[in-house]
């Protein structure tokens, strides 16, 4: 039986490296449909909605989708850049990628950061003698991607019941004259089934795939309702897997120790924010973003997306010169996904034979500004990058 997937193109440079994936996926094998799922600024523009209603159908009924990115923009923009006839019909701008993830509970982000051997772009620092040595760095982050600091329960100026509610804290004491215009709010939930969830995905995650350790990055010598929910959960879940580690370091120390040790981790679990953070930090040890892939994962649906944006600036550049890697490694989280894991692995190898030899680079492993001229300076276009992967394969 062939898969339906959902393919999601969104804006700028998402139409350009997720039919990439697609040839990549193609050429490996993978028999599937692909159904196009409308997504973006167009559809904001003419609908008032950047997400239809029928994107969100084809999601529950195929289940899997491979998302490309989108543009967003400031509240004022995207107002006036709205068709006229749907202006001051109160239609207010929500990141459709937010809504997705809230919509089907899309509550497992995970973000593998793994060094391709011989990538220009590898994290690189001095030994004691004086060299220079490379850390090989694997590390797997699972972000909880529905609720803490991002889950948008925020006010300036809270309303009485809200202000009420925090003034029975005494240590609300200090912003009790605040007047309401210049108090802002946000709030940081945590929920003990999702904290328990995404330890548990991480543990499970660290057992199939022989990692050593967890480490719950948060802080809670300081957030100790939130932090400490998420470590006592991690302690509770550690009891069943005897074989692995679990270490506690908070995000500050953590970001801190990201150049100095950062083959020492496996698997790392946080919250919405500081995964967020801890993630960005561990892509720029690997090649950022070319290179950054995530599949979100729920109960009933999942959908596998670069960490990257539309890159507006080279989204009409002809040809293309943006990395496709990042999609087509989210691409191979999505075959992983499916238990299509033979197929993933042997393009995860075709992609580490093109970077180790090095003869087709983009402009961001030539560490090159980018823009047209890449190419005459020797970079490989978009395609060019994805024919030499198909050609390993
Ligand atoms: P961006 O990720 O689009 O681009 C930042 C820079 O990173 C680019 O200018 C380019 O130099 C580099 N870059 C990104 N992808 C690359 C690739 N595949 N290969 C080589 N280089 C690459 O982030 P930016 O410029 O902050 O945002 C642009 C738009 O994208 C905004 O409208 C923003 O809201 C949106 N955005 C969407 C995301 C998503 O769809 N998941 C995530 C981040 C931003
Ligand atoms: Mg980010």
């Amino acid at each position: 039986m062939k898969r339906t997937i959902v393919a999601m193109p969104g804006d700028g440079i998402g139409k350009v490296v997720l039919p990439e994936a697609i040839r990549v996926l193609e050429a490996a094998g993978f028999e599937a449909e692909y159904v196009n799922g409308d997504i973006g600024w167009d559809f904001w523009c003419d609908e008032g909605n950047p997400l239809p209603q029928r994107t969100v159908d084809l999601l529950a009924e195929h289940r899997i989708g491979l998302f490309g990115a989108i543009t967003s923009k400031p509240k004022d923009k995207a107002a006036a850049e709205l068709k006229p006839e749907l202006r001051d019909k109160g239609f207010v701008y929500y990141s459709p990628i937010v809504t997705m993830r809230q919509h089907f509970d899309l509550d497992i982000c995970t973000r593998p950061c793994q060094t391709f051997p011989n990538n220009p772009l590898n994290f690189i620092r001095k030994s004691a003698d004086g060299g220079f040595e490379e850390p090989l760095v694997d590390v797997v982050i699972f972000r909880q991607n529905t609720q803490g600091l991002y889950a948008g329960v925020e006010w300036t100026n809270p309303p009485e019941n809200v202000r009420a509610a925090l003034a029975s804290h005494p240590r609300f004491k200090a912003f009790l004259d605040v007047p309401g215009e210049d108090l802002a709010v946000s709030t940081r939930i945590f929920t003990r089934e999702y904290c328990r969830r995404i330890v548990t995905a991480a543990f499970e995650y660290a057992a199939k795939h022989g990692y050593k350790s967890v480490t719950v990055c948060e802080k809670p010598n300081v957030i100790r309702e939130t932090s400490g929910m998420m470590e006592a959960e991690a302690a509770e879940v550690a009891k069943r897997f005897p074989d692995i580690q679990l270490w506690s370091t908070n995000i500050d120390a953590q970001m801190m120790w990201l150049t100095k040790n950062p083959e020492d981790y496996g698997v790392i679990v946080a919250g919405n924010m500081f995964g967020d953070i801890v993630s960005d930090g561990f892509a720029g040890l690997v090649g950022g973003l070319g290179f950054a892939c995530s599949a979100n994962v729920g109960k009933d649906v999942a959908v596998f997306e670069p960490t990257h944006g539309s890159a507006p600036k080279y989204e009409t550049l002809e040809p293309s010169i943006v990395n496709p890697i990042a999609m087509v490694l989210s691409a191979c989280m999505m075959l992983d996904h499916i238990g299509e894991t033979e197929k993933a692995a042997r393009i995860r190898t075709a992609i580490s034979s093109v970077i180790a030899e090095g003869s087709v680079r983009t402009y961001d492993m030539m560490k090159l500004p980018g823009g047209p001229k890449v190419i005459e300076q020797g970079a490989a276009t978009t395609q060019q990058v994805t024919d030499a992967i198909i050609a390993k394969l």
